[in-house]
């Protein structure tokens, strides 16, 4: 019988909606709130929201940056957990947009680390991301590799909020736990990353802007397997702990392609273009330490969750 008090920063989000289902499902109070800014369609955030509250769980229409509003949220519902995943997502767009990443992933993370001091009991589990990594040659990436090499300005921002947690965990004894999701998908997803706009683009007979010949690969990371994991983090009895999230099976950008073209049925045009900046030749978790401590163990094959997710993209009221 669970009975945490879970408040999910960024609820209206992909990963933020699925968590909120799943820990309302095992009997945690779940509340959210998201800014549901513009990143991408906010109409998806309102149905993923619109959703949540169907299901008993409330997402607040708040900034995390409004440290007034997220304290006030903390204390009402004597909260006992917080899971923080709002952030400014995204590679490419760091390249274009910094002051976004500065304002929700900088700033934005340290009032909710201000959050957490003056509740020193909340526990917050917060999500970094396989961008940490950069540069790191050796694969596949272990929690104890060097992550100063950032290839992106979100990597450098994700690697801050590591850095920055343990600071607040030396300082004010906060339990903090920090987790390295490689590129998840699933049902519900964004629609900025490639598997997603791939099908969009298939769908509709347009070229697909595929960079570096399609050989870039990425540790996909199916939506359920990540909900588990996270579920494992905020259970964990911790102190501070970093966890890589992650497949442990990377596959090729057009090993994505040819499966999305099998199961729609439909062949793909491939625009190819050169590698853009910011992006990694390959992401590949190792993921030992999460299977020890969290029971990780990621069971969705990369064709069997794009088959969940075309179901639902074909089946949505668009
Ligand atoms: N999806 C992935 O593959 C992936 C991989 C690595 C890390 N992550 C990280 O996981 C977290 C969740 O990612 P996601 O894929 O669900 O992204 P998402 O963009 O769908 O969800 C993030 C949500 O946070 C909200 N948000 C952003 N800035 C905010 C602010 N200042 N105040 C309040 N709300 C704000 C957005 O409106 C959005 O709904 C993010 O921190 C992201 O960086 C995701």
């Amino acid at each position: 019988m669970n009975n945490k008090k879970i408040l999910i920063t960024g609820s209206a989000g992909f990963i933020g909606f699925h968590l909120a289902l799943f820990l309302k499902s095992r009997g945690d109070f779940v509340i959210g709130c998201d800014n549901f800014n513009p990143y991408y369609d906010p109409l998806l955030k309102k149905k993923r929201a619109a959703l949540l509250l169907e299901k008993g769980i409330s997402v607040i229409d708040e900034d995390i940056c409004n440290t007034s509003a997220i304290e006030k949220l903390v204390t009402d519902h004597q909260i006992t957990h917080i899971v923080h995943l709002a952030a400014q997502a995204g590679v490419r767009y760091s390249v274009t947009h910094p002051e976004k990443y500065v304002h929700s992933n900088l700033d934005g993370f340290v009032q909710i680390m201000e959050v957490c001091k003056k509740h020193p009991h909340v526990k917050c589990v917060f999500a970094s991301s396989s961008s940490v990594y950069g540069l790191n040659k050796k694969i596949p990436f272990a929690e104890t590799d060097p992550t100063d090499e950032p290839a992106s300005f979100y990597g450098a921002t994700k690697k801050c909020n590591e850095l920055i947690a343990k600071s607040y965990h030396n300082l004010y004894g906060i339990s903090l736990t920090g987790l390295r999701f490689f590129t998840v998908y699933g049902p519900w997803g964004r629609p900025d990353m490639a598997y997603f706009s791939f099908t969009k683009a298939i769908l509709e007979g347009k070229p697909l802007p595929v960079y570096g010949n399609g050989k870039l690969k990425r540790d996909f990371t199916y939506i359920d397997d990540i909900v588990k994991g996270t579920a494992a983090a905020i259970d964990l009895e911790s102190s501070f702990e970093i966890f890589n999230l992650g497949n442990n099976k990377p596959e090729e950008v057009l090993t994505l392609i040819s499966f999305i073209e099998e199961i729609l049925g439909k062949k793909a045009t491939l625009n190819f273009l050169p590698g853009p900046p910011g992006e990694v030749e390959a992401t590949y978790a190792d993921i030992t330490k999460s299977q020890k401590f969290l029971g990780f163990t990621p069971k969705t094959s990369l064709k069997d969750g794009l088959t969940h997710f075309l179901t639902w993209y074909q089946n949505k009221e668009r």
